[in-house]
């Protein structure tokens, strides 16, 4: 389908209030390969506000010009084509070596952050990234308030915001005592979860889809949705980041967040307004509609699986065992596949499948709503066999857009029902490249607005959701881990989960490999 393009409109932009944005762990990768960049492309955009500066504080020794230069060359390597606005940009990075375990260094930061705020006239608006080991976090706030830097006059006069990374935390138990901590020196509204699947444009378009059409809405329930499946898989392995993910694994990884986030924005109830009360509350509603899975059940609900290794094309893949960092014996899942209901008026008795995991054939994330077929099948069968039941696809990533399937006659004698694709690829829209999360996150957040971050009772939600699984896998009560070749589609266990030998999940592409280890490990 080719997609109308857009008009250019010029919108007037609004641009956020003068601040300082301090990010604590500013030597570390995602300052350098995320942040910077995206604050970049707000800068290209002119998104930024009038006076804006950034202080990078970490404990490697370095000055204002020596940070400067390390983000040049990551942003020289990003947009080779765009040396000058680099270097103009730069000028706004500042830097601060500081041990930000020792409580007696922290006014050293009030000192540079009053400087800053003179030389720029931010007025007493301090926006704080915490892009560092979430064991550090506490600290951090605490040191912050010790010296009354976290207060504000009101949300938007002397303005302090704090911008927190996943994970938040490791379980239900310390995802609690994380907010607790948290919120003994910042209010609620002052913080900002970053779940960076709420800032991906398509997942934002999900609620463009359904709350801007009015053809879509009246069949988004239990009464046309047969079940819906949400996948999100990376052809990558786990590579340097075995330390972190071994103790993690998949459901706490992206489970819990990411895609739990993306299922309540597919399933929530359409909100009284777009703002971050509304909308979130609907979230929340969603998460607390989710029906229990009892520890002694999570086997029959949920599948794990690691990858093992394998040959794709020749070349020989790494099983999860023997990545840097990993345990040899490790039961870690590096995949998860789950069934899940939401026992709510819209969704009873619709069934959600989710599924995720490292090594799978190829990067994609996406919903696939498949409507109940017609009550009585008139004409012959489709030309795949099966009855033309039609099926939305919401693309994610990559290629991202929507698909519509629909049986269509071939033409012909007869009623052969063949079944074709309504395909909108946002690459169509030429003129409006898809913007990185972290740009929107970050904008939104000088703008006050925290409708796409994570609200801490629906964090702590998703946890308790989870948490029957995580117990039972630790306890190991009999529930298996299935191997899956690198490459493979993972643990065909999976497919139990329907409960149906004639449904299968969705598959984007074909396996990369033919056979390998599918067995218990
Ligand atoms: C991160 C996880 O939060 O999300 C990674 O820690 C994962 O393990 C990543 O690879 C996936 O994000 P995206 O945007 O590439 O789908």
């Amino acid at each position: 389908m080719a997609a109308t393009r857009w008009k250019k409109k010029t919108m007037p932009i609004i641009k956020p209030q003068n601040c300082l944005l301090v990010i604590f762990g500013a030597s570390g990768d995602l300052t350098r390969r995320k942040l910077v960049p995206a604050l970049f492309d707000l800068y290209q955009k002119k998104r930024l506000p009038e006076q804006f500066a950034v202080l990078g504080v970490s404990r490697t020794q370095m000055d204002d010009d020596g940070f400067r230069d390390k983000m040049v060359e990551a942003l020289d390597a990003k947009y080779p084509d765009a040396k000058k606005a680099v270097r103009d940009f730069v000028t706004c990075l500042h830097y601060l070596p500081l041990e930000t375990a020792k409580p007696e260094d922290y006014p050293r930061l009030k000192q540079r952050l009053e400087e800053l705020d003179r030389a720029f006239q931010v007025n007493g608006n301090y926006i704080y990234y915490l892009s560092i080991a979430p064991s550090m976090y506490e600290t951090i706030v605490e040191g912050l308030g010790s010296l009354g830097l976290q207060r504000e006059v009101s949300h938007d006069l002397e303005l302090k915001r704090l911008i927190v990374e996943k994970p938040f935390g490791y379980d239900l138990h310390s995802a609690l005592d994380l907010n607790r901590k948290l919120l003994h020196n910042f209010r609620e509204p002052q913080i900002y979860r970053i779940d960076h699947y709420l800032g991906k444009e398509t997942v934002q378009n999900v609620l463009v889809f359904r709350f801007s059409n009015g053809i879509f809405e009246p069949l988004w329930n239990r009464n046309y949705i047969d079940r819906v499946e949400i996948t999100a898989a990376e052809w990558e392995g786990v590579g340097t980041r075995g330390g972190y993910y071994d103790g993690a694994g998949a459901m706490r990884d992206m489970v819990q967040n990411h895609l739990l986030h993306l299922l309540s924005v597919i399933a929530m109830e359409p909100p009284s307004s777009f703002d971050p009360i509304s909308v979130r509350n609907e979230m929340v509603k969603v998460f607390h509609s989710l029906r229990p899975i009892p520890e002694d059940a999570v086997a029959e609900w949920v599948v794990r699986g690691q990858y093992t290794k394998s040959k794709v094309k020749d070349e020989i893949i790494t099983g999860y065992r023997e990545e840097d960092n990993v345990d040899p014996f490790s039961r870690t899942e590096t995949y998860t596949a789950m069934k899940l209901h939401i026992d709510n008026w819209r969704w009873g008795g619709v069934p959600f499948y989710i599924r995720t995991g490292k090594r799978l054939p190829t990067r994609v994330t996406e919903a696939v709503i498949y409507f109940k077929a017609t009550p009585h099948t008139l004409f012959a069968h489709d030309s795949s066999g099966m009855q033309a039941a039609n099926q939305l696809v919401l693309r994610i990533q990559p290629d991202e857009g929507t698909l519509l399937t629909f049986g269509m006659k071939r033409p012909g004698a007869g009623f052969q029902v063949e079944r074709v694709n309504m395909n909108f690829h946002y690459s169509d829209l030429g003129d409006a490249p898809v913007p990185e999360a972290y740009e929107r996150l970050l904008l939104d957040c000088m703008q006050g607005d925290a409708t796409l971050f994570a609200r801490g009772d629906a964090v702590e939600a998703c946890w308790r959701f989870i948490h029957p699984v995580l117990e039972s896998w630790k306890n190991d009560s009999g529930v298996k881990i299935y191997g899956y070749p690198a490459g493979s589609w993972g643990p065909q266990k999976a497919r139990e989960l329907f409960g149906d030998p004639e449904i299968d999940w969705r598959y984007p592409c074909k396996n990369l490999v033919d056979d390998g280890l599918y067995c218990e490990l």
